[in-house]
């Protein structure tokens, strides 16, 4: 009889929605004394004000309180126990800034109650309250923490990701669990695949930004107590409060100052900012160049051609189906895109097939997966079948990986890949009954039996004989023995024996020793935990992911640590992509995400569905990303991955992904095809919207070189440049694109109809040119057929446009430049272009700006990378929305012949 019957009964009783907040009232508090204060900070220790309550574990009688004014906007406060054992995030994994200024520098203000303990932020200038511990007592427990804050009723808060609800936040009720999980359907009010425990709040005084380094599962509530007061309430399974109060105060300069704690998010190479195609399901190599083909013959430009875990062997990582994705023909794929300037990545999974072959004997001998306390490989179930998985703090791990890579993805004879797809890497863990000890009977239909081989289809001008219907010798067959499961180092008995714990190493922020790291009492609302007994006994934190008892190699256990698995091999990755080709910036795309993780990868949002509903949650999830996790590089599969997308849902998509700063047309094997060539108005629609991404390339390009060197967001949420327009504080429909293009995509299934607000600013049609004048209303825009998408340019930001968008990205670099002048009511505008070579570090670059006003056009800045292509034509639109000194509405197009490699004025009477 399965344990999972017998112990569900025992689990539903542990597992609570919420804390419970009758016993938490019983809590004691602490007492600060021993305050020191410095120029820069104070520190004092916090006592157990009373009785334990011990309601979630046994509450620490000693803390220590430690603040330092970093910057003038930047406040670090950090609550930790004396001890300095429980579980901090490593520095290894993320390096904690080192700044300090004297506090009468500060905009922040610091503030503390003695008895009890509580402490406020505020607002140094106007003595406003930003954040405030007074209305219940801090508790402080070996597995649980508790801190709240009073905030104004009803407040605009954004961020708490990874989740798919509104951009602003709900705040009545609302419970956001941050526990990285495996969502497919992304559905709302779940936890997702990253935690990002930021958040953002704006009020009429300007925003502010709270973030908790704290890699623990947690819930953050949102709610009023009986009495109608306002709160959010911290509640982690453990960890430290270490906190960073950003002062903004517009909500721009919040994510700035937080980049500088999280880091900055990577700076993509220019061609990964082309079009993406991929799917989960190309059988082979000749599904693959199919593909390709038709969409050059659809004149479709595909910057980036993506295999998914089809071309592996058995979908074992670092091997590729001898059958469907032979060698030669992979390397004659990759081939034929490098010589038509196109590019090509493949998945990477971190789990490792736990069967005898090469990447698993590498790395049992370099002794790198996760262990159990007895020493044997913890064993799950992915793809492969019964899978070990990478540990990413084990010594040997960038050896290891590095090796791999250099091994299969080597230029000369192996996968020349450009850049990186990575997965499941919450990490992901297949259904396996708790605790997962019996991983071979879970792994019945992993993997897959292969669909069968087939022969080439038909006829693919261009390319080699092998890619060409039969009469060649094409279908390579040899033939593979089945191999064996590999045995297992020590018998299941003894796997099962072995669940519990046995500390590899301890010290310093390793954790807690006895704590319960299975089934801690207070249960985080883990999406699939919570949703039934039958769930919550598959596993509870551990559901669907490595079993969180598992120690890492340097005596931390993925209790604590889970959150970071995926940002760890986000690191990994890049340093192995960049060990194989030096110098050259990695483009890695990953699912699971943890601030700082936008530093090594982009992201993409998951496994969306081909729905309606999910296409315009595709826009608020994508700027959460962008605009507060400082994840630049972020979008959705486009059309949607999971169902079957339609032709009308397919052609909208295609045109609002071209605005994702990341474009990728991607779906599941199960669902229908959906390359933009299959239907003529999907095709059109896509040519469209990616004639206008590439003719905006650089503007693109430039806002990611700017996000990447002081974390300037590339999308802005309306709230972010209208932030005193309390219209645009819920938007998130429509969006900019960079700081001058307005998105404002249909967003109803059968509509052509779009209602657009516009803010009380000049805007200009991107189409026709015609000024538009805000007025604080909306403005509905019809006649929009599914191949069109309204585009507004907002006054006053100069923007490079190449002359002639392209097939390439390669082609596009060589084209000339027009600069699109949409002047305010007061005629001036300004602008920025940063150029390069498109992919190096530290190279030549230039950084240009473009200041226009009284009919005159300053260019200016820094001239270090030389270019051919040069501006050849100025459209100055100009509006009499606003001010009388402009004579009507007008535009004027002038051909010039001005160099980008130095400084110029040009008059324009
Ligand atoms: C899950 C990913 O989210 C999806 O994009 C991918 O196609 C499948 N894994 C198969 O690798």
């Amino acid at each position: 009889m399965r344990h999972w019957k017998s112990s569900a009964l025992a689990l539903a009783a542990a597992v609570s929605a919420i804390p419970n907040y009758a016993a938490l009232d019983e809590c004691p508090g602490y007492v600060a004394s021993d305050v020191t204060t410095s120029d820069t900070g104070l520190t004092a220790r916090l006592s157990l004000a009373g009785d334990a309550c011990n309601v979630y574990g046994d509450d620490l009688q000693d803390l220590i309180l430690e603040v330092t004014y970093e910057t003038a906007n930047r406040l670090h406060v950090k609550i930790q126990d004396e001890g300095n054992e429980v579980y901090q995030v490593a520095e290894s994994v993320f390096p904690r800034p080192s700044d300090t200024i004297p506090s009468e520098e500060s905009n922040l203000r610091f503030d503390y109650t003695e008895d009890p303990f509580s402490f406020t932020v505020s607002r140094a200038d106007t003595d406003e309250v930003l954040f405030d511990t007074s209305g219940t007592a801090l508790v402080f427990e070996s597995q649980y923490v508790r801190l709240r804050t009073n905030l104004p009723l009803d407040p605009n808060l954004y961020g708490l990701g990874e989740h798919s609800d509104p951009f602003r936040l709900r705040t009545n009720n609302y419970l956001r669990t941050l526990w990285n999980q495996d969502s497919y359907g992304i559905p709302t009010d779940a936890n997702l695949y990253g935690a990002q425990p930021v958040y953002i709040e704006h009020r009429a005084t300007g925003s502010h930004g709270v973030f908790l380094l704290n890699s623990n599962g947690m819930d953050v509530i949102i709610n009023r107590t009986s009495s109608g007061d306002q709160f959010l309430e911290y509640n982690t399974l453990g960890g430290v409060l270490d906190f960073w109060f950003m002062a903004g105060p517009s909500p721009v300069e919040v994510t700035q100052q937080y980049s500088e704690v999280a880091g900055l998010p990577v700076f993509p190479p220019y061609w990964g900012l082309g079009f993406h195609q991929c799917r989960y399901g190309y059988r082979d190599t000749f599904d693959t160049a199919e593909a390709i083909y038709n969409y050059s013959r659809a004149d479709i430009p595909v910057e980036t051609f993506w295999n998914d875990i089809d071309y592996m062997d058995r979908r074992r990582v670092f091997t590729n189906d001898p059958d469907r994705f032979p060698m030669e023909q992979m390397r004659q794929v990759v081939d034929y895109l490098h010589e038509h300037d196109q590019h090509y990545i493949v998945m990477v999974d971190p789990a490792v097939a736990y069967t005898d072959y090469p990447p698993a004997n590498r790395g049992m001998e370099s002794d790198i997966f996760l262990k159990r306390s007895n020493g044997s490989e913890w064993l799950g179930v992915v793809w492969a079948g019964v899978s070990v998985f990478p540990d990413w703090f084990s010594g040997g791990i960038t050896e290891y990986w590095n090796n791999e890579f250099a091994l299969f993805f080597n230029a000369e004879d192996g996968v020349d890949i450009d850049g990186l797809w990575i997965d499941m890497n919450e990490p992901s863990n297949f259904p396996c009954f708790f605790p997962c000890d019996d991983p071979w009977s879970a792994a019945v239909g992993y993997p897959p039996t292969p669909r069968p081989i087939r022969t080439p289809p038909r006829q693919l001008p261009g390319w080699p004989c092998e890619f060409q219907p039969p009469g060649t010798d094409c279908d390579a067959s040899a033939k593979r023995s089945e191999s064996e499961k590999r045995t297992p180092t020590i018998s299941v008995e003894e796997q099962r024996a072995a669940v519990l714990p046995k500390r590899q190493d301890s010290g310093e922020w390793k954790g807690l020793e006895d704590r319960d790291l299975l089934y801690p009492e207070y249960a985080i609302r883990n999406r699939a935990a919570y949703r039934t007994e039958w769930n919550a006994a598959q596993g509870g934190l551990s559901n669907k992911t490595v079993n969180t008892n598992i120690g890492n190699a340097d005596g931390t256990f993925q209790y604590d640590t889970h959150n970071m698995y995926g940002t760890m091999m986000s690191r990994a990755s890049y340093d192995a992509l960049l060990a194989r080709r030096p110098g050259l910036r990695p483009l890695i795309i990953s699912r699971s995400s943890f601030p700082s993780s936008q530093k090594y990868s982009g992201h993409w949002l998951g496994d969306n569905l081909s729905n309606w509903d999910h296409y315009r949650k595709s826009i608020r999830t994508m700027l959460a990303f962008t605009s507060i996790y400082q994840n630049a590089m972020t979008g959705s599969d486009t059309c949607g991955f999971g169902g079957d997308t339609t032709e009308q849902l397919c052609a909208r998509w295609a045109a609002l992904g071209a605005f994702n700063p990341f474009y990728r047309n991607h779906n599941s094997y199960n669902s229908r095809s959906q390359e933009f060539y299959r239907w003529e108005s999907v095709a059109q629609s896509a040519r469209n919207a990616i004639r206008i991404r590439y003719r905006l390339l650089d503007y693109l390009y430039t806002a990611m070189y700017k996000a990447s060197t002081d974390g300037t967001p590339p999308l802005y949420p309306m709230m972010y440049l209208y932030t005193d327009d309390r219209a645009t504080w819920s938007l998130d429909l429509q969006f900019f694109y960079g700081p001058g293009l307005l998105v404002a995509p249909v967003t109803q299934q059968d509509s052509t109809t779009v209602d657009v607000y516009l803010p009380n600013d000049v805007f200009y049609d991107w189409y026709t040119h015609q000024p538009i004048c805000g007025t604080g209303a909306t403005r509905r825009y019809t006649g929009q057929n599914t191949t069109m998408i309204p585009l507004l340019i907002r006054s006053g930001v100069i923007m490079p446009l190449r002359e002639q968008s392209a097939y390439t990205t390669t082609e596009l670099r060589t084209r000339d430049f027009e600069l699109l002048i949409p002047l305010r009511a007061d005629g001036t505008a300004r602008g920025e272009l940063y150029l390069d070579d498109g992919e190096s570090f530290d190279t030549a670059f230039s950084l240009i700006t473009f200041d226009y006003s009284n009919g005159e056009l300053v260019i200016e800045g820094e001239f270090g990378y030389e270019i051919d292509p040069r501006i050849t034509t100025i459209t100055v639109l100009r509006s009499s929305c606003a001010s009388s000194d402009v004579d009507g509405n007008s535009e004027r197009r002038i051909s010039v012949d001005i160099s980008l490699n130095e400084a110029s004025t040009t008059r324009f009477d």
